[in-house]
């Protein structure tokens, strides 16, 4: 105890220290933070972003880099939270915008787009014979938990205790108190026994298993293939519906990471880079869950959206789909990621220092420690300030990520990106070694 309070007086001294370089070389951003906070509560509206003493405020992106309000250019290794995939004003994307610009929006009726969008999304992803589109993540979640229960009858829905499917399907730390009101069991994630014991006690009362087959918030931890591969053949066997939340891992191959462990749900939802930066969600599956939508059927379930068919969103996924993330850039781009965790992980290892980069394909996770990582609270050992330290020492050295330790590879970024980061997390450990050395404490 006396040990570890030694060490976390030192690590609080290089915060408090690392705040009053950040407060002294961003007065643009405070201003707009407190100007923000008249009307937005705490001058934010997406939680995420906020850290503390008060978040960078950005005024520009161009390819992969940010410009912030106080003319600091950063290098993005955020990539907006995986949505980011393509930089920021891909120039195919612009003009896919530009186009749709041209020929109205907002038109009322159904558009060319939303067909071609459709078709797109369904060759793709092998487990989706029909899709829907909504405007977030989130909203592809709540239907497609709504249509299990609909279509099951039943009531209970199993999540992951740790993981996220949206604003109002939060698991992490104790949930949230404005989650929707669903009946549903936590289950252990990567952990087989526990979690089909659950089922079978939940019985015929469980409608939905929906689970991200790589925990993305949860700190870039992926399931085991014998786990989702227990969990498939479960749910077949107890009548309730898998559904995989693929709006993150959706980019790790070309069909998903469904595709990559060859494990195929009832429902998987998409949503982030596909629309190419715009507003995007959706849901689809097998034709006959999905056909329950199709409202030439005289028992055919509602789903509203004004902004469901959105033009701009409907063509800039069919220029993203088509045209860039092709399944062959997908599979280079996930393979560049690969080589780059490795690089990281051999530059901490080279170090000797407890941290880790854990992850798949393009995204990864700092974890300071060097346990194994396998569920939610092994990403929480360990000081989290180490994460919160590198996140102000990667700041300023230029490289932008998220403050919770993620980050991802963007299309844009160069060999030579890839070498600045791998010296940024080479300086830390060096400029930071006696924090990095034991074990820090468990959380
Ligand atoms: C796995 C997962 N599901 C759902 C969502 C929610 O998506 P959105 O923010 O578009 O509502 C997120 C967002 O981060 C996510 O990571």
């Amino acid at each position: 105890m006396t040990e570890y309070s030694g060490r976390n007086a030192e690590l609080d001294l290089v915060l408090t220290e690392a705040h009053a370089r950040y407060v002294e070389a961003n007065p643009a951003s405070r201003v707009l933070h407190e100007t923000a906070a008249r009307s937005l509560p705490g001058g934010n509206t997406r939680t995420v972003l906020f850290f503390d003493p008060y978040p960078l405020t950005f005024v520009r992106g161009a390819g992969q880099f940010l410009k912030d309000a106080d003319g600091h250019e950063y290098l993005d290794f955020l990539g907006e939270y995986t949505a980011g995939l393509f930089g920021h004003s891909h120039p195919t994307i612009r003009t896919a915008l530009d186009t749709a610009l041209d020929g109205g929006i907002s038109l009322g009726g159904h558009n060319r787009m939303e067909a071609e969008f459709s078709a797109l999304v369904v060759e793709r992803f092998p487990s989706i014979d029909l899709v829907r589109f909504t405007n977030s993540g989130t909203e592809a979640n709540l239907m497609a938990l709504s249509t299990a229960r609909a279509v099951t009858g039943r009531n209970q829905i199993m999540v992951i205790d740790g993981g996220y499917h949206g604003g109002v399907l939060y698991f992490a730390g104790g949930g949230s108190p404005i989650n929707v009101p669903f009946d549903f069991l936590l289950a252990p994630y990567n952990n087989t026994a526990a979690t089909l014991e659950l089922m079978t006690r939940a019985g015929d009362d469980l409608a939905a298993v929906i689970l991200e087959p790589m925990l993305g918030s949860g700190g870039c931890i992926p399931a085991d293939p014998d786990y989702l591969r227990a969990l498939r053949q479960a749910t077949r066997d107890n009548g309730s519906l898998l559904i995989f939340d693929e709006v993150m891992t959706s980019r790790l191959a070309p069909g998903g990471l469904q595709e990559r462990v060859d494990v195929m749900p009832d429902l998987t939802t998409l949503g982030k880079y596909i629309g190419g930066g715009m507003s995007f969600g959706a849901f689809g599956g097998r034709a006959e869950l999905m056909a329950r939508f199709d409202p030439r059927r005289p028992d055919a379930f509602p789903h509203a959206g004004t902004f469901n068919n959105n033009v701009l969103t409907m063509t800039a996924g069919c220029a993203v789909l088509r045209d860039i993330y092709t399944p062959q850039v997908a599979e280079d781009f996930n393979r560049r990621g690969d080589a780059l965790r490795q690089r990281l992980n051999a530059v901490v290892e080279a170090q000797g220092v407890n941290l880790q980069f854990t992850g798949l394909g393009s995204m990864m996770t700092l974890h300071p420690h060097r346990h194994p990582v396998r569920c939610p609270a092994d990403a929480k050992l360990g000081a989290p300030g180490l994460i919160e330290l590198f996140f102000f020492d990667l700041l300023e050295a230029g490289i932008y990520m998220a403050r919770r330790g993620m980050i991802n590879l963007s299309l844009p970024h160069t060999n030579s990106d890839c070498d600045q980061l791998v010296e940024a997390v080479e300086e830390f450990c060096i400029n930071r070694r006696s924090l990095l050395l034991d074990d820090a404490p468990s959380a």
